[in-house]
């Protein structure tokens, strides 16, 4: 992948005019912050300084107690102090190195941030990333820190006005503009602003072809208005410019999807195996196990039988059981427990997630008791061939189930879990119930190839 468009890394006096004022006085640890940030926000690693693993070892080096250098390192580790003492140590010690006087306010508040974040706090955390960039409209850190609490809690509303309300400051050769344009373009997206949000990603695109994020979201937008035909010439024509880029699995998670919904499924699986499997197996990401696991389970749930794969999924899940960071990480992995047949882990995973409800720390306890944790339930009366539990379960859960974070595209697997609940319950009202829903599904999008024949299937089997 070329050098993202932005590699002349600002040094101290660089960041000071677009109103970031660091208390370091190491000019290299500044530049290796913009080197840092650029490889985060661009999910890539540019060799010329390191990649991003280099790049925080020279930054460090730099300056071992440059206080944002380790908020931003803390930031990006997605990690609970309750379930990890040494990610524990080094953020209260973020937080200690806070208080020194010469640290600026708007520092500080990033200590803060990141001490609420590892706290499951994420709401609180949210509002003090904002806060700073009612001062420093220019902050990509906070912006991305938000962005990524906004997909995990789905806040939809904020991933659009978080990028919204700054953008007004941000001129076109503000480095990152591009990036901020991409990322926006996501919140629109995922606010059901479709038109905008294509717009404003080719925007991004036409800045720098190679941003990943951006391209990923018009991915989305085809997904979401049902423009699969445009959707796939899309991602053949765009490939080579995101295909060695950290988001590569996912961004062929949606081209799969395409040739899902077409009743490609030949297609489908060849994507599925030829480019995320391999990418789960070597990256070993929750990540990337929930691009793999929702394809199985959509594939599985038309009839392809999908063990070899779950049980490549639960090589990697099997050591993710109890971290409880995120409602759709956890539910990803009860759907590999499950699929794989380990219903003895699927039970150690419903005993963490009560733990976690139990323990009462952090916002995961409220979301796991509210969705969680009954959608753990369906899926188990699901599996269990208890169909009419699934539906009863699912049913009241419809308009909660955004608060598992994530966009559309990715929970729409729960969508398409509650109509093949429904079409294999027996009850005839649960068919009318999956009928509605596949007339809903419909009523959303421009074609809808999917609908159209498990609707078909309904009025054959009655
Ligand atoms: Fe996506």
């Amino acid at each position: 992948m070329p050098p993202h468009p932005h590699c002349h890394w600002r040094g101290l006096q660089d960041w000071k005019t677009f109103g970031l004022d660091f208390s370091t006085s190491s000019d290299e640890a500044c530049k290796m912050f913009d080197a840092c940030l650029t490889q985060m926000v661009n999910r890539y690693d540019d060799e010329s300084v390191g990649g991003t693993e280099g790049c925080m070892k020279n930054m460090f080096q730099a300056d071992p107690n440059f206080l944002i250098g380790h908020a931003l390192k803390l930031g990006a580790t997605f990690q609970f102090v309750h379930k990890d003492y040494a990610h524990a140590q080094e953020v209260y010690k973020l937080a200690e190195m806070a208080k020194q006087p010469h640290v600026k306010p708007w520092e500080q508040k990033h200590a803060q941030a990141v001490v609420y974040l590892s706290e499951g706090k994420l709401d609180k955390a949210s509002d003090v990333w904002e806060d700073i960039l009612v001062e420093n409209p220019m902050d990509m850190m906070s912006l991305k820190f938000l962005h990524d609490i906004y997909v995990v809690n789905g806040g939809s509303q904020g991933l659009r006005d978080s990028c919204a309300r700054v953008l007004p400051y941000w001129k076109p050769d503000t480095p990152f503009y591009g990036d901020l344009l991409g990322m926006y373009a996501f919140g629109l997206e995922e606010s059901n602003m479709y038109a905008k949000a294509e717009k404003t990603a080719k925007q991004a695109l036409d800045i720098n072809r190679y941003d990943a994020w951006a391209a990923h979201c018009v991915a989305h937008c085809k997904e979401m208005t049902g423009e699969y035909g445009e959707g796939i010439k899309f991602m053949e024509e765009t490939e080579k410019n995101w295909n060695d880029n950290g988001l590569l699995c996912h961004n062929y998670w949606h081209w799969a999807l395409y040739h899902f919904e077409n009743g490609d499924f030949e297609t489908c699986m060849s994507i599925l195996d030829n480019h995320v499997l391999p990418f789960m197996k070597s990256k070993k990401t929750m990540f990337s196990v929930t691009d793999v696991a929702s394809l199985c389970f959509r594939l599985e749930a038309e009839g392809f039988d999908m063990q070899s794969r779950w049980s490549e999924c639960f090589d990697v899940a099997k050591d993710h059981i109890e971290d409880n960071i995120w409602s759709y990480y956890d539910l990803n992995t009860m759907m590999v427990c499950l699929g794989s047949k380990h219903k003895d882990e699927a039970d150690r995973l419903v005993a963490s997630i009560k733990a976690t409800i139990k323990e009462g720390k952090g916002d995961n306890a409220q979301v796991y008791s509210e969705v969680t944790l009954p959608l753990m339930e369906a899926l188990n009366a699901y599996d269990d061939g208890e169909y009419d539990t699934a539906v009863e379960i699912l049913k009241p859960l419809k308009y909660h189930i955004w608060k598992n974070g994530g966009s559309h595209a990715q929970r729409d697997v729960f969508n398409i879990f509650a109509i093949h609940a429904a079409m294999k319950s027996k009850l005839p009202e649960n068919q009318r119930y999956a009928n509605h829903l596949l007339m809903e599904r419909k009523s959303q999008k421009e074609s809808t190839p999917l609908a159209d024949r498990l609707l078909q299937k309904l009025v054959i089997s009655h």
